[in-house]
């Protein structure tokens, strides 16, 4: 009785996995066929891993409370992983460029509020009411592929959008900090490294030069 009761739950979680994996083969089709369409606007070849989406989500969860906003949320890799830290799907704002992927975080995340728009016009495509009202931002904008005056228009367009405590957290595939923290007055401060990605990444926390920088929890 108590054999048949655990084999039955282990064709189940097997059944699970199966259906994960093809959701997540799925998702890693769907990110391709965007890069083949738009490269550099992708930056990447596949979306974040688990690992890195992981480390990310933890750390938007932390401590702050309040709406959350994503930018570049691709196929919904940091944006599954955020929810999982325990950030509520309702306080999520999501800015994606691609309305092919937005289509897609819609159907993930049907509670988050999506908004196919362009970055640089961050402030004028957010509920008004929003502007200048998140404590913590996610970034997955390519910024290294950008020219510099539009990665510089999307921080000055973030730094709007951000209350005067509020954190930036971005990540890269480069050793060095993808933003001039000086251009933009903001403290910077490399919060994690995840070598179990593709590539290999880090993770830098900004937050407005005046606003004491916090410890990671
Ligand atoms: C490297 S992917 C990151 C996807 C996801 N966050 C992840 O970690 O797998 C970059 C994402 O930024 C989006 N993007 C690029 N330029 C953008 C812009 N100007 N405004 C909004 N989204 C943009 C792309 O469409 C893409 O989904």
């Amino acid at each position: 009785m108590a054999g048949g009761r655990g084999l039955r739950r282990s064709i189940i979680r097997m059944q699970e996995s199966k259906t994960a994996k093809r959701s997540r083969l799925a998702e890693h089709a769907l990110f391709l066929k965007q890069v083949i369409r738009n490269p550099r606007a992708m930056g990447s070849i596949v979306p974040s891993t688990r690992y890195l989406s992981r480390v990310i989500g933890r750390l938007a969860a932390t401590g702050l409370r309040g709406p959350v906003l994503e930018i570049g949320a691709g196929t919904g890799s940091v944006t599954r992983a955020m929810i999982h830290a325990g950030i509520a799907p309702e306080q999520l704002h999501i800015v994606e460029l691609n309305r092919g992927l937005c289509r897609h975080l819609q159907q993930q995340f049907p509670q988050a509020t999506v908004i196919t728009a362009d970055a640089t016009r961050l402030s004028a495509c957010l509920p008004p009411e929003m502007v200048g009202k998140y404590r913590m931002v996610v970034s997955g904008l390519p910024l290294v592929n950008m020219p510099r005056e539009v990665s510089e228009a999307i921080i000055d367009e973030i730094k709007t959008c951000m209350t005067a405590d509020g954190r930036l957290l971005q990540f890269t595939y480069l050793p060095f900090s993808p933003l001039s923290e000086s251009r933009h007055a903001l403290t910077a401060r490399r919060i994690a490294w995840v070598l179990r990605n593709v590539p290999p990444a880090t993770v830098w926390q900004y937050q407005n030069a005046g606003a004491a920088l916090e410890e990671p929890a």
